[in-house]
């Protein structure tokens, strides 16, 4: 039987895209020769639509803020369905800063998010300690964000594969090489797989299957592991002289630190100078870090768009290949609002319309 619905892509965005698809009665198939492996595997999983707020992108901080509303139900209600914990965590996120240079950078972002109405408390050098000891002295100040929390990206995948099996998901382990005319997709080794929609949710890879703007932007990521209860309860994101960094404390012992943010095309490459520039800037927020073991690299290629916002519907000249992707440095935390855009678009019904503003005729 032809199914309703082939998803092309296995990341976080293509399973949760998968998982609602097949809830609404639509049979479902998944392709990708392995799922959870590409952005996703390496992403920190911060669900942070205010700390990570940038100039120029006020109409994608409206979704944003929409997704991270749908997070706790979405959590609660796979982690019921996969019977597993996804990592969900409420504590917020203190972002502080270095120098002076960089407490500048700090106030000007603050303004801009009290301009925006977004719920900010700038602290002193001695309020970010009592919230988080194992801060420098040296730290000059900061801002506490209680809205902005975060998720474990793997454990994620875990659950949403297990979900999509429970609701009867198909997967075809096996690479897509083409997509169209029509919703027709062709695998390695020439087969094709004939259904009534397709859904190209593949990240940067996405631009060789349909004709859309996505372009991969590199991010170097480093995973250490210890007693990182005790050193860490929140996620600090910080500017040391004007290096980014952040640092995601997991209950499982491993604290993530991101990211580089690079345009150089698909490449993977880990750099001893981006490791030494992330564990520095680590290191200078919080010292204890250098105690820490250093357990992992990764790098991860996000699917970045012209204005850094997600590309949400119809593929260009076609009626039945949607495209749901370009989620740039916010693919987990757009996770839950996505599934059910895409679950609207592709069974006729109409999106929140906050969604309207981010399908392709913006490029067209
Ligand atoms: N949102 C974190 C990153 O893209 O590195």
């Amino acid at each position: 039987m032809t199914p309703d619905v082939t998803v092309v892509g296995g990341g976080a965005i293509g399973l949760a895209v998968a998982w609602r698809a097949a809830q609404r009665g639509l049979t479902t198939v998944v392709a990708d020769p392995a799922p959870g492996t590409g952005a996703t595997h390496a992403a920190a999983g911060m669900l942070a639509p205010i700390t990570e707020v940038h100039y120029g992108e006020v109409p994608l901080l409206g979704l944003n803020l929409d997704s991270a509303r749908r997070w706790p139900d979405f959590s609660a209600e796979l982690e019921t369905a996969a019977d597993c914990s996804i990592g969900y965590r409420s504590e917020g996120t203190v972002a502080v800063a270095f120098d002076d240079d960089d407490v500048r950078a700090l106030d000007a972002l603050v303004q801009f998010q009290g301009q925006l109405d977004l719920p900010v408390e700038r602290l002193g050098s001695r309020e970010c300690r009592s919230l988080e000891p194992s801060l420098s002295p040296r730290v000059r100040g900061g801002a506490l964000v209680t809205g902005d929390h975060q998720v474990e990206p793997r454990a994620l995948t875990t659950a949403l594969v297990r979900a999509c099996d429970g609701v009867g998901v198909e997967f075809v382990r096996r690479a897509v090489t083409a997509v169209g005319p029509g919703p027709r997709v062709r695998l390695d080794g020439d087969d094709v797989l004939e259904s009534r929609s397709v859904v190209v949710a593949a990240g940067w890879r996405s631009a060789a299957l349909v004709d859309i703007p996505v372009r991969p932007v590199k991010g170097q990521i480093l995973r250490l592991r210890g007693d990182v209860s005790s050193l860490l309860t929140r996620t600090v994101r910080g500017l040391s002289h004007g290096v980014s960094v952040y640092l995601v404390p997991r209950a499982n012992g491993e604290l993530v630190v991101g990211a580089t943010v690079e345009e150089r095309g698909a490449d993977t490459t880990v750099t001893a100078g981006a490791v030494r520039e992330l564990l520095d800037a680590a290191v200078d927020l919080v010292p204890g870090v250098s105690e820490l073991e250093f357990s992992e690299t990764s790098t991860g290629l996000r699917p970045g768009t012209p204005d850094n916002a997600p590309l949400l519907g119809r593929a260009p000249g076609e009626d039945d290949v949607w495209v749901a992707t370009g989620h740039f440095r916010n693919g987990i935390l757009l996770t839950p609002v996505t599934a059910d855009v895409m679950a609207d678009l592709v069974t006729g019904s109409d999106p929140p319309a906050i969604a309207r503003s981010f399908d392709l005729e913006r490029f067209a």
